[in-house]
């Protein structure tokens, strides 16, 4: 049942008192704590199993907050706020005093967005200031796109699970550093490169590969239980039967072109057509394969334009090594 106006009092109550709330965003249900409340910061790290070297995201409730929060705001990261703001955008960005080093894992800069969900605005709004929120999942397992993930995920640990529905985006904010002469893609995700660079007005560089370039991208993200096996589309089937057949649990995405074909297997997720039905289900199918018993999923990624960009990211990772979980 969606939060109502009682609840979003109640869960800023929480905030204030330094507990944990959950939250619905646009992108994933967030594990808010008071941003400037450094015993609160830390027991996100301990909920998560988080190591706290790992920096989080501020979420405000407004562009207008945003220079209380960092030490200058550069005219790319002014651009971007404008452009997307509301939305699934993290803007990377030099510290103010006010962030304490728990949330920046000690760097010397801060992740800010403001996320595009009422229940969320509503909840900054309540609050008054800012909420660190890391993906309200145990780290390194993959992120919650319903309250029920929460729930079933973290139980007691969290104080309050505001319940916003589904998450419409479904995979994590772009984060772009702008501290730098050029800014950069640290980790794609709702806003495509295309829409930053048509803001922009020119290139950027992304990197979508699993290389570890900031705290917290372990190339093990977004892992569910089973093991997952990239595949080129066309051998989704014929890997999927193969290994079925040698005593594997096995969990198929389909790609859609094959929507009809038959599939020996244990579990079929049927991949949407269109990327941002893909990105909304894809935390969902991992969880559900899990949940059925999958000990391996065959996926094949899609074409990295738009959202398949992040797409084939998290896919990567949940396909990724597992040392570094
Ligand atoms: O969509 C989202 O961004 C969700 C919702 C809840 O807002 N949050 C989220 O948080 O995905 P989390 O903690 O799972 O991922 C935050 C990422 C981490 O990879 C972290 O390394 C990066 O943001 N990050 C945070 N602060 C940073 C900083 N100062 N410099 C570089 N990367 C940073
Ligand atoms: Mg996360």
């Amino acid at each position: 049942m969606t939060a109502t106006p009682s609840d979003i009092q109640a869960a800023a109550d929480v905030l204030r008192a330094g507990g944990l709330v959950a939250f619905p965003t646009e992108t994933v249900y967030g594990l808010g704590a008071d941003a400037e409340n450094p015993a609160a910061v830390t027991r996100t790290f301990t909920v998560k199993g988080r190591p706290p070297s790992h920096p989080l995201i501020v979420h405000i409730a407004g562009l207008e907050h945003l220079d209380a929060w960092v030490a200058d705001v550069p005219e790319t990261a002014r651009v971007l706020a404008e452009r997307f703001w509301p939305g699934p955008l993290t803007l990377v960005l030099r510290r103010s005093p006010r962030v304490p080093l728990e949330a920046t894992g000690g760097m010397d800069t801060v992740a800010v967005r403001v996320p595009d969900h009422p229940v969320a605005l509503e909840l900054l709004k309540a609050f008054g200031g800012g909420v660190t929120a890391p993906s309200a999942n145990r780290f390194g397992s993959v992120s919650p796109t319903t309250a029920e993930h929460v729930r079933s995920e973290l139980g007691d640990a969290v104080d309050f699970v505001l319940d916003g529905g589904p998450c419409h985006v479904g995979v994590e904010s772009t984060i772009v550093d702008t501290t730098g002469e050029v800014p950069s893609v640290l980790r794609p995700g709702g806003v495509t490169r295309e829409q930053l660079e048509e803001a922009l007005g020119r290139p950027l560089a992304v990197d979508s590969s699993s290389r570890i370039r900031v705290p917290g991208q372990h190339p093990s993200h977004y892992a569910p239980r089973a093991t997952v096996v990239l595949v080129e589309p066309g051998d989704v089937i014929a890997e999927a039967q193969r290994a079925q057949e040698e005593g594997h649990q096995v969990g198929v995405f389909l790609p859609p072109q094959f929507a009809d074909a038959p599939v020996k297997a244990h579990a079929v997720a049927v991949v949407p057509g269109s990327d941002a039905e893909y990105a909304r289900e894809l935390y969902g199918f991992l969880r559900e394969l899990d949940q059925r018993g999958c000990d391996l999923i065959i996926a094949s990624l899609p074409a990295e334009e738009g959202l398949g960009l992040a797409i084939a990211n998290r896919l990567r990772r949940a396909a990724g090594p597992r040392s570094g979980r």
